[in-house]
């Protein structure tokens, strides 16, 4: 029996998105027709449309009250949802603590001079930040613009000087060498408090290019921590949500997240795809459908909303939903998932 300390539901307000980044996944595998972009985990086709905002914020209120503290707003690209900032105040005044949003930032500049400020809710502003040199941001982002990104965030950090900023980073063993220069640049930026630095979700390879892509380009937690001791003075410390984190003199975190310590169960080791979260993330795609993980099959049992709240019967599921939670028996999957497509991990 283990306690869930991270309640965090993560939820899809677009099925879309403005960018095209080379590791994204445009769920091509996926069984239905037309799925949403990368984390909108619907089960129905994009032609069935998307959920009201009145319909998403009542599941996130059933959410709030089965025991869920935080909330991010993801995608797809969460901005090309014109109702993203009242989504938010509403998660607030629901009574979630921390509401977070996960975007690429190539709207945010001009959401600001139109509308002056942030949505008052917002906790915690996570910003997709892959590299901090402008030829390689326009090259992996297939078309984004760093420039505008970071007026953004000078704009939002104006508006709401406490407002935390976040920067996520796919972890790549080729990019390595530019690690320390992209933590001096979001130190020098003013802007950024955190660095997330993320391990690259690896899939089920198709072909030998993709295995390779992988052996070469995955690299664990403790091979970053380890490539911090040889170079820096950083002294990493882990926390209680399975990371491992540091506060340099300027004040920037470095957070490194190892998805080997995430909660894991025997399932995991069926799915073809091995994620950031495992278990500890509910998702609630733009369909209303909701999972306790990616269920990137589309196998495991999962939640209609629409159809549970009409039937009034959605408290019940989520509670049941819950339960799976405290019941599940926890397992380190990452080395099963390399021997199971032998792949060589270092
Ligand atoms: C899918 S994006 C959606 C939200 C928004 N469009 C954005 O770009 O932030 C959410 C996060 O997933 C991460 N991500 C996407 N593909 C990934 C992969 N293959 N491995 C690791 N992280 C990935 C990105 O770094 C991004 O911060």
């Amino acid at each position: 029996m283990f306690c869930l300390n991270k309640r965090n539901i993560r939820v899809a307000i677009s099925p879309t998105c403005n960018l095209n980044c080379v590791y994204c996944d445009h769920s091509k595998n996926r069984k239905p027709e037309r799925p949403g972009a990368m984390e909108d985990f619907r089960h129905k086709s994009l032609a069935q449309g998307v959920i009201s905002t009145d319909m998403l914020l009542k599941i996130i209120k059933v959410l709030y009250l089965a025991g869920f503290e935080g909330i991010t707003l993801t995608g797809g690209e969460p901005f090309l949802n014109p109702e993203w900032d009242l989504i938010v105040n509403k998660a607030k005044e629901i009574g979630i603590p921390r509401v977070n949003l996960t975007t690429n930032g190539m709207l945010l500049n001009s959401y600001l001079k139109k509308k002056k400020h942030l949505p008052k809710g917002l906790t915690l502003l996570t910003i997709s930040l892959d590299t901090t040199d402008p030829v390689r941001f326009k090259t992996i982002t297939r078309g984004g613009d760093l420039t505008t990104v970071m007026k953004g965030l000078r704009a939002a950090k104006k508006d709401k000087p406490e407002l935390r900023i976040k920067a996520n980073k796919v972890l790549m063993k080729t990019d390595m060498r530019f690690l320390l220069d992209y933590i001096k640049f979001c130190e020098k930026s003013g802007v950024i408090d955190d660095i997330n630095l993320l391990n690259l979700i690896l899939k089920e390879p198709k072909d030998e290019k993709q295995k390779r892509f992988f052996e070469k380009e995955f690299i664990s937690a403790s091979e970053v921590v380890n490539f911090f001791s040889t170079h820096t003075k950083y002294n990493f410390a882990m926390d209680s949500k399975y990371e491992y984190q540091t506060k340099l003199s300027s004040g920037l975190r470095i957070i490194i997240k190892d998805t080997d310590l995430t909660m894991r169960a025997s399932q995991c080791n069926k799915c073809p795809i091995y994620c950031q979260e495992g278990f500890y993330t509910v998702r609630v795609a733009t369909d209303g459908t909701l999972t306790r993980c990616i269920d990137y099959k589309m196998e495991l049992p999962f939640i209609d909303s629409l159809l549970e709240l009409n039937q009034e019967s959605l408290v019940s599921k989520v509670n049941k939903m819950v339960q799976v939670f405290q019941e599940v028996k926890l397992e380190r999957t990452l080395k099963s998932f390399f021997d199971k497509y032998n792949i060589e991990s270092r």
